[in-house]
């Protein structure tokens, strides 16, 4: 993707250095960049030593077995002691791990010590259930504390945890229990939700029924609905509830299999992405403290994220308790019981560090400016966003809405299968470019590749590679080893490089735009053409609130692009919008880059972690019937948009 028309998509000027007293006190400065390019090794044994190891290891790292890598050969070391006794044991006790708020606004502080008691207590409740290292536990929960506590007091016994999503059905936890052979389940008896309550259990037996590698079922009390009861069902108060506070954690291998998770993929089988306990617990502690610039004593972060994502596991989990963190975990929606909620949850807590995904942002850019404004947002001083490129004009919203034009925004991209975040400004010493990630963090290494696996210059565009190994690398995807090396590793087996599956482009500074899916990239009369470079530039015009966009096969350009757009409050659709956004893509991006059709629409089919579904959306303006509808948070949405287009089926 090296053409012209590329390297003219997103002229983006703006740029935000940080404010100068953020700068001076960072966590991390500009010198680290040239410390772990000095030596990589050497750079991320500084960074283990921020842990606590039992062992010390023989070796950083041995890329022998690749792509299987194996970090700090030897060492041992305790996850479960490391995000949380070494805090006690240093005098940290009282202070509040996680403050709890349930979606009815009910609410709980944790602190360190008492985190303690309650993960050594399920700890010594998992032993007694039989489980032991090397066991999987799968956890099907609510946000709630107790998710945190199972997923740590696994750890702690050396178990290995596979979170399900909680919105996941039945039957997609009865496979992913199958696939790791699960003999715990770990669930609750429902939790709130849009002001009303879910039975999970409901849904857990129906799971369990039929999965018979699972012995036991363990059930927080959330809710207190009515729950069936059967053979196998264990109320957590019970058995957590009579445990001892005395537990003593056994250090584990290096490479200790810590957690499944499974992709959510949009074709195919889930593959179960398998993360180990050093080098992943070394990368997802230091990527927090250094792109969250976390100081333990003064901040309150909150990342928004569902526990049932991998940002959950390393950004709600593993990262900030290892780093002594004061933490919001919330229950709910960001709309109830008000389209401020996530506002007012800032300012009760005063959270310093707020870590969301452009998905919300531009929900809240669409619910008006009005709404954060009614609310005291100014203990905030970091903005974080994950999951999806960021428009320019969501970033800038985002920083000016939520920021108060004050704070710097980090787009941090990385996958499930990276562990924790790769690519990201650092806040103190970045000056940030909007909609873009910048460039590798210290000790990583990235960069751009044309189809052949020949590194493109900057300007030019191409697929997003990995070209160096990094601690937090999945060490392989559960129970298929050669569908890991297919998947990741095949396309460039001859170079030796991580095939992401982005594409993304180097500016001419070489800065790093990520651009989606690699499906994403559209051919348009030979030129390649992002999905998200037209989206950003449908969502710059003011009355467009959010946009997707799909290429269409179309027998005289290859393919046509069709946008689905979704307008403002209080904006009217007609032909003379229709005429002005087109023109105003064209003189954005270029007359290429034009949308043969744009479709006016109420919502956009997206998966439960907010990703948009754009093979959906291809189906329609392919006018065929439309695929598997299953992942989409809200399977109503397909036939809305069906309903208004007169000729699909
Ligand atoms: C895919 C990974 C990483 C945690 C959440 C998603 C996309 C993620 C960004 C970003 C552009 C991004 C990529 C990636 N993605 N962050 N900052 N900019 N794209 O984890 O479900 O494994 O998805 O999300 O396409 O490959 P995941």
């Amino acid at each position: 993707m090296s053409n012209e028309a590329l390297s003219n998509l997103l002229r983006e000027d703006r740029r935000f250095a940080p404010p100068a007293a953020f700068a001076a006190d960072a966590n991390v400065k500009a010198d680290a960049y040239a410390e772990a390019e000095a030596d990589r090794e050497a750079f991320w044994a500084k960074q283990a030593s921020r842990l606590s190891w039992d062992t010390e290891w023989s070796e950083v790292l041995d890329w022998s077995g690749k792509p299987v890598a194996k970090w700090f050969v030897g060492g041992k070391l305790n996850i479960a002691y490391n995000c949380v006794d070494r805090h006690v044991e240093a005098g940290n006790g009282d202070r509040v791990a996680i403050h709890f708020e349930g979606e009815p606004g009910d609410s709980r502080a944790i602190t360190y010590a008492e985190l303690k008691d309650e993960v050594s207590k399920a700890a010594n409740a998992l032993t007694e259930l039989g489980v032991r290292q090397g066991d999987r536990v799968a956890i099907y929960m609510p946000m709630i504390p107790e998710t945190a506590v199972a997923m740590l007091a696994c750890a702690r016994i050396g178990a290995v945890h596979s979170v399900v999503f909680a919105a996941f059905s039945p039957d997609a936890l009865r496979a992913r229990i199958e696939d790791a052979g699960a003999k715990l389940l770990i669930t609750a008896d429902g939790y709130h939700r849009r002001g009303g309550t879910v039975n999970l259990k409901a849904n857990a037996d129906e799971a369990v029924t039929g999965a018979e590698t699972i012995e036991n079922v363990l059930v927080v009390k959330r809710t207190g609905a009515d729950v069936a009861w059967g053979a196998k069902d264990v109320w957590w108060h019970d058995a957590v509830g009579a445990a001892s506070t005395e537990h003593t954690p056994e250090a584990f291998d290096s490479e200790n299999p810590l957690f499944i998770l499974y992709t959510s993929g949009t074709t195919g089988k889930p593959k179960g992405i398998l993360h180990t306990t050093g080098g992943y617990l070394t990368q997802a502690s230091y990527t927090h403290h250094a792109v969250f610039d976390l100081k333990p004593e003064t901040d309150v972060y909150w990342c928004t994220a569902d526990v049932g994502w991998v940002t959950g596991h390393s950004y709600i989990v593993y990262g900030p308790l290892s780093n002594g963190a004061t933490e919001v975990m919330y229950e709910g929606t960001p709309d109830t019981p008000h389209q401020g909620r996530f506002w007012e949850i800032v300012q009760k807590y005063k959270v310093s560090l707020l870590y969301t995904a452009p998905t919300a942002i531009r929900m809240f850019a669409k619910w008006g400016d009005d709404i954060p404004a009614k609310f005291d947002l100014s203990s905030l001083r970091l903005l974080g966003s994950v999951g999806e490129p960021i428009n320019p004009e969501a970033w800038i919203w985002y920083r000016k809405n939520i920021g108060g034009d004050r704070t710097p925004v980090v787009d941090t991209w990385w996958q499930t299968e990276t562990g924790a975040i790769m690519i990201s400004p650092l806040p103190g010493v970045t000056e940030a470019k909007p909609g873009s990630a910048m460039r590798p963090l210290p000790g990583i290494s990235a960069n751009v590749v044309d189809k052949d696996g020949a590194i493109v210059e900057n300007g030019h565009g191409g697929l997003l590679v990995l070209d160096k190994p990094w601690p937090s690398m999945a060490r392989g995807i559960w129970g298929d080893q050669q569908r890991f090396v297919d998947t990741y590793w095949a396309r460039f087996a001859e170079q030796g490089y991580y095939f992401a599956g982005d594409g993304a482009k180097k500016d001419d500074d070489g800065d790093l735009w990520l651009l989606g899916r690699v499906d994403d990239i559209m051919l348009v009369s030979g030129h390649n053409i992002s999905t998200t470079e037209v989206e950003s530039a449908l969502v710059s015009y003011p009355a467009v609130a959010e946009a997707a966009v799909v290429g269409a096969k179309d027998e005289t350009t290859g393919q046509r692009i069709v946008a689905f757009v979704i307008l403002r409050a209080g904006e009217q659709e007609d032909t003379e919008l229709d005429a002005a956004l087109k023109a105003h893509v064209s003189k954005e991006i270029g007359p290429i880059a034009k949308p043969k059709q744009i479709q006016i629409v109420a919502e956009l089919p997206k998966t439960r972690s907010g990703k948009i579904m754009r093979r959906l959306l291809k189906d329609v303006a392919e006018d065929r019937a439309v695929g598997d509808t299953t992942t989409l948070a809200d399977s109503a949405v397909m036939d809305l948009i069906k309903a208004k287009l007169p000729h699909a089926t």
